[in-house]
């Protein structure tokens, strides 16, 4: 890999990996989560992401390639990490952390699609540049709807909750 155009291409494979990888761990997230809210942002963001997905197969078609995806570490050992939290945690801790794991994804798809529109961009792909600012727009929500879950609702709990 050398060019822009190379890791731009290489990158987009990357988050088709993970757009898929993430609706298969939604709904398992969706089933752990204890809160009505955060079990409805789970499966409003698993109906997101398979949009998402179709967008990211309009991006590939405009730059007249094939979609495809290739594997990604990142998102593999985020998701291994919700897993854990999964088998290990419980009461408050599970959805307090279920969220944040949840917002590390985010953070990491904001990062990904912040450089693929940039790069987007200056190669000239103005069709995947479009699409790819609707993905980081859409990320960037849903990321900020989760913060407002956490501090008004998820990380609010009684003291002896907070003790236990
Ligand atoms: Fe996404």
């Amino acid at each position: 890999m050398k060019t822009l155009n190379e890791i731009f291409e290489h990158t987009l494979e990357d988050m088709y990996f993970a757009e898929n990888a993430i609706t298969k761990a939604l709904p398992k997230v969706a089933k752990a989560a204890k809160d009505a809210k955060l079990k409805k942002a789970a499966e409003d963001h698993l109906e997101e992401t398979r949009g998402q997905i179709k967008k990211l197969e309009q991006v590939f078609k405009s730059i007249g390639k094939k979609a495809a995806g290739e594997k990604c570490d990142a998102i593999e050992g985020l998701i291994k990490e919700a897993d854990g939290l999964m088998e290990e945690a419980s009461g408050t801790a599970l959805d307090a952390g279920l969220l944040a794991a949840c917002q590390a994804v985010e953070h990491y798809e904001i990062a990904r699609y912040g450089s693929l529109r940039e790069w987007a961009k200056d190669l000239g792909h103005d069709e995947a540049h479009t699409l790819l600012s609707e993905i980081l727009d859409q990320e960037k929500a849903t990321n900020n709807k989760l913060t407002n879950l956490a501090v008004t609702a998820i990380n609010k709990t009684s003291p002896s909750a907070k003790a236990a």
